[in-house]
């Protein structure tokens, strides 16, 4: 069995393979978008999102979360719902090396939405039409877009998205990832991927990815055949399975606790050399528990974690991880 597509192009850029690193908030940030690269598989990946005021203002943290390099092609999402400041910040992140921009509209957190940003961008057209508008303006770089379907069922039900679809054809839009739940929905009931189908139906110039409760390698490949769209982009189930992208190319593929462990040294590595100390150490513990979820010994190990406050012991305690033992 193979793919079903080998590529889509977001506007000259090839996306190959056809499967995309979703982003995650606090997650997906320069080191684990590097480890996915290694581990393979994926075609695009995408920053956490920034939000364009704290880059107007120059905070440390947003200029941070920039960074991409050996990631090709990259795209920076930003969230903002003021066209001018997107604009700025579409330019900044260009500067910073993006190859695409991405504008947030599914961000449900009430922090982000209370502004008008994320979904709440799906309560008005003609606001979101002028955010994507200066984008497009702005930069000589492909704009992408992520949504919901919908801010809720409602808007759902009078399927409004597409409404927003035809906006983005005519703005210029260069692709469009849709995660059909509804803001209201929040990450509760399912994913309602005849949504994605209807998008692909409405033909629109740029490739539809579809996004929502991939969770195994077969679910994508059931995602393209039932909703034709022409790229796949996966969240969650990345997290505790890495591989799952190449698992999709090469069904069968089967992983070691060996492998596992060893990725898990190499990420913290990558970690400890691309995050601040403190960030650092954070990150790995909160890793280091969900990596070693159904590994031999994973119940000690995360114990153990739960008392290292030192990035060196943290992979003392992984190497010892391989060594034959039970639980
Ligand atoms: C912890 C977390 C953080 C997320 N952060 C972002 C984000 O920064 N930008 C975005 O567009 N979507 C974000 N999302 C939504 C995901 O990109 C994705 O649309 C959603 O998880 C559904 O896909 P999945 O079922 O494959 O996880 C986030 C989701 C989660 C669970």
């Amino acid at each position: 069995m193979t793919f079903p597509a080998s590529s889509f192009s977001i506007g000259p850029i090839q996306v190959q393979p056809p499967l995309v690193m979703a982003p995650l908030h606090e997650i997906t940030d320069q080191p684990f978008r590097r480890m996915i690269r290694q581990v393979g598989g994926v075609g695009l990946t995408v920053s956490e999102m920034i939000s364009c005021e704290a880059l107007i203002r120059h905070a440390r943290k947003a200029e941070r979360m920039m960074a991409g390099e050996g990631e090709r092609p990259y795209a920076m999402q930003l969230a903002g719902c003021v066209p001018a400041h997107l604009a700025d910040a579409a330019r900044m992140a260009r500067d910073a090396g993006a190859d695409m921009i991405d504008l947030n509209m599914g961000c449900p957190a009430s922090n982000v939405t209370r502004g008008g940003a994320g979904s709440a961008l799906l309560k008005d057209i003609r606001l979101a039409e002028s955010c994507v508008s200066a984008m497009i303006q702005a930069v000589d770089l492909p704009v992408t877009v992520k949504m919901r379907a919908g801010w809720d069922n409602s808007q759902k039900e009078k399927a409004e998205y597409l409404d927003f679809l035809k906006m983005f054809e005519a703005a210029g839009v260069k692709a469009l990832a849709i995660h059909p739940r509804t803001r209201a929905q929040q990450y509760e009931g399912h994913a309602d991927w005849s949504l994605i189908a209807r998008a692909v139906e409405a033909g629109t110039s740029f490739p539809i990815i579809g996004n929502g409760d991939v969770n195994t390698p077969e679910d994508a490949h059931r995602m393209v055949a039932e909703t034709g769209c022409h790229g796949v982009m996966i969240g969650r189930a990345a997290l505790s399975n890495p591989w799952i992208f190449r698992q999709i190319l090469e069904p069968g593929l089967e992983i070691s606790e060996a492998e596992r462990i060893d990725l898990c040294i190499s990420f913290f590595q990558l970690i400890l050399e691309l995050l601040e100390p403190r960030e650092a150490l954070h990150k790995m513990k909160k890793i280091g528990s969900w990596f070693t979820k159904g590994i031999r010994g994973g119940v000690h190990f995360r114990q153990k974690l739960q008392v290292c406050n030192d990035p060196a012991s943290i992979l003392r305690e992984l190497e010892a991880l391989k060594a034959p033992h039970g639980d």
